[in-house]
């Protein structure tokens, strides 16, 4: 199955005018080359079509005292001094994903370059693939330069015009906005609109954006940016000159203002420029998750896709709480008794409920239950930069951890550990072991972890190089305790989790949790496929059957902007291993026979076809389930709905399959009349073409089951 072919090698010393590597079918075209100044540049074209510009390539760099003595930029005066191209091959097969094999197939260009006058050495590899590019920078070990302190990366994405963009503004410390679509150059006009409703301090510049950034261009191209394998280094915005449509790489700083402490032998992430004529190949493309290293944990058999279930959209509707008790403003877990305090009443992690959670899921096929709330701290828990919050050991009195987890596996369910952080990464480094080990003793194999509010230590941000070496962190000390995470508010996912699968979620992008804290625009997961899971799965924690807020707690008046028989669709369109079924039981057991489909979808697939897709419109996907011959679609629309007309060609020729629909009714609307829906069963086949519609901000979600034939 491997194979890898070297096709030329090291070529003279000589410099070259411009190097050009083209993709395995030759549709995107890279060229490398150095202008008059010795700047190394780069552009990439796909069909001949512009992609990327002459865009240059660079650092500015810190002075870093002692070790550093030359601060000059990386960004002039180089020569080529080598140059390598080679050709790579092969299928891999991950732990869990879209589909069970992929193919990674690309061709490389490595140029060496070495800067006149100080004779420091930059390399750049460029990977071509058949939806686009990957490159970063390397730095081989030389005398010239060891330590060194970036000050801004230089990279830059020149854009061939004002193209419509589906993008958030930048920020060193939230993802969790609802997206634009806008031109380019309306950007600037638009930022002030973007960032009020979740104001971040950090949302740090007029036309800046994060990354992964889709476009469209007035001729039909398709273009992503993002990165891949962000490793010990700190997150990529982009800032837009908008005269010209030229992104730049704005790194996010840390506490000092410095944006990585890099040492030589060392590289960057990926930068990805992702192209195509059809919107259906950026969904299906695994370029970033082939650009990230092999899987690193040998045994992976512990690491199983889940669905669960979780005692958590009531506390996030308001209809109960995290916290024990309302009798302490401030708690100190050094000193506090709490059973010296007044239960609040509203406490919703207690022996009974979690019970009657623990029924549920074991009746209806559920693998575990998260329970939120559930130890002590959350009293006073985040907005004060408070270093200790929490000790992630110690349940609250109405919570009996030991009995709990038996009764759970004793219904062959097991329940799922929360740490919430309050973004105190040392006060999380500093319980790691410990909570890790709890979780060993008592069976659980998953954790949820969290960083909401500012990141601690005082004046690091989220994304920044430290803080991106800790979410790592805790994700393989998690492996060294056979545990699978789930991070909310970590950095966004450049596709590590191929490297590290216990890594089976993320939140990382505005979520379900929104819906009743305001809304998510009607469009929102008609983009999310495009941007935020390019990366890696999403916890998007769908699955809300009862729309109204008011019906689960009557001072919450929001509605999820959604119909139900979309909320069925996101199983397959938010492809993630990790899905949570959110709503109440109750409100579950309200609707039964759209139930059966959440019941029913697996959670790991054979293969993925994407049926139809254009970004803040629609999209549709059918996935074969990795243990049956059955399939599943799903399509979510935006305001204005959806008609398909969907061929299932798909299917195996000459068998016969039942389908069964879950459809938005003739008259739904996701303002006016959201749980309308119908279930309807029909005999289907590969040569079956099916007309189905998606009412505004509606979708639907088929079984398509084999028969016996
Ligand atoms: C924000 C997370 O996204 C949410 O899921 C969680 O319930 C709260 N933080 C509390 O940890
Ligand atoms: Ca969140």
């Amino acid at each position: 199955m491997r194979r890898i072919i070297l096709l030329m090698s090291l070529m003279a010393a000589s410099v070259a005018v411009a190097q050009q590597q083209s993709s395995p079918n030759g549709n995107v075209v890279l060229t490398f080359s150095l202008t008059a100044e010795g700047t190394p540049a780069y552009k990439v074209t796909y069909k001949n079509k512009p992609v990327v510009k002459e865009s240059t390539l660079g650092f500015s760099l810190k002075k870093a005292e002692p070790t550093t003595t030359v601060n000059e930029p990386l960004t002039k005066n180089f020569r080529v001094i080598g140059e390598q191209k080679s050709t790579f091959k092969e299928t891999w097969r991950p732990v869990w994903g879209e589909e069970s094999e992929i193919l990674n197939h690309y061709n490389e260009l490595l140029v060496s370059l070495r800067q006149e006058g100080t004779n420091r050495l930059m390399n750049i590899r460029f990977r071509v693939y058949d939806e686009g590019v990957g490159f970063r920078y390397e730095f081989p070990s030389q005398k010239e330069l060891t330590y060194f302190v970036v000050e801004e990366e230089l990279t830059q994405f020149a854009m061939a015009g004002d193209h419509t963009a589906w993008w958030i503004p930048g920020d060193y410390d939230t993802q969790e906005y609802d997206y634009m679509e806008s031109k380019l150059s309306e950007i600037r006009g638009l930022m002030k609109e973007a960032v009020t409703e979740n104001v971040s301090q950090y949302a740090f510049s007029p036309t800046g954006v994060q990354t992964s950034l889709m476009m469209k261009t007035a001729d039909g191209l398709y273009i992503n940016l993002h990165e891949a394998a962000l490793i010990d280094y700190s997150l990529m915005n982009l800032d837009l000159d908008d005269k010209n449509f030229v992104f730049q790489s704005h790194l996010t700083p840390d506490a000092q203002g410095a944006k990585g402490y890099l040492m030589a032998p060392c590289h960057s992430p990926w930068r990805t420029v992702m192209v195509s004529d059809d919107a259906r190949q950026i969904l299906a493309s695994r370029l970033i998750l082939n650009l990230n290293d092999p899987c690193a944990i040998a045994d992976t058999s512990w690491i199983k896709p889940v669905k669960y279930i979780g005692v958590w959209w009531e506390m996030i509707t308001g209809k109960s709480s995290w916290s024990y008790t309302n009798d302490l403003p401030t708690i100190d877990l050094n000193t506090v008794d709490y059973s010296k305090t007044k239960p609040n009443g509203t406490h919703a992690a207690n022996n009974e409920k979690v019970r009657r959670y623990i029924d549920f899921a074991a009746q209806h096929g559920f693998d575990q239950v998260l329970v939120e709330g559930w130890n002590t701290g959350w009293e006073d828990w985040f907005g004060h930069k408070k270093d200790y919050v929490f000790d992630f050991v110690t349940p609250y009195p109405d919570f009996d951890i030991k009995a709990l987890n038996e009764y759970a596996h004793s219904k062959g369910v097991k329940l799922m550990m929360h740490h919430e952080t309050s973004g105190s990464t040392r006060n999380y480094e500093r319980h790691l072991t410990a909570a890790y080990e709890l979780m060993n003793k008592y069976g659980y194999n998953s954790v949820k972890s969290g960083y909401v509010g500012d990141i601690l230590p005082v004046g690091e941000h989220h994304y920044s190089q430290s803080t991106i070496n800790h979410y790592l962190y805790a994700i393989k000390e998690a492996a060294k305790h056979k545990i699978m995470v789930n991070a909310h508010e970590a950095v966004r996912p450049t596709g590590i989790c191929r490297t590290y699968p216990n890594m089976i979620g993320n939140e990382s992008a505005r979520g379900t949790e929104y819906e009743a804290f305001g809304g998510n625009k009607v469009f929102h997961t008609t983009i999310l496929p495009f941007t935020r899971l390019q990366g890696g799965p999403m916890d998007y924690t769908p699955g809300i059957f009862e729309t109204e807020m008011k019906y689960v707690n009557p001072n919450n008046n929001n509605q999820i902007r959604t119909t139900l028989a979309r909320q069925l669709a996101l199983y397959v369109t938010m492809y993630s291993p990790l899905q949570m079924a959110a709503d109440l039981p109750e409100n579950y057991e309200k609707f039964m026979d759209a139930f059966q489909f959440i019941k029913d979808v697996p959670v790991d697939w054979q293969k993925s076809v994407y049926l139809e897709a254009e970004p803040g419109r629609y999209i549709t996907i059918a996935r074969k389930d990795k243990h049956s011959e059955d399939w599943y679609v799903g399509c979510t629309a935006h305001e204005g709905g959806h008609n398909s007309v969907l061929s299932l060609d798909f299917l195996d020729k000459g068998k016969q399959y039942e389908a069964t629909i879950y459809a938005d009714a003739k008259n739904a609307d996701w303002k006016k009349n959201p749980k309308a829906y119908t279930i309807t069963k029909q005999k289907v086949n590969a040569k079956t073409k099916l007309k189905l519609k998606a009412a505004n901000g509606g979708g639907y979600a088929i079984k398509i089951r084999k028969l016996a034939n």
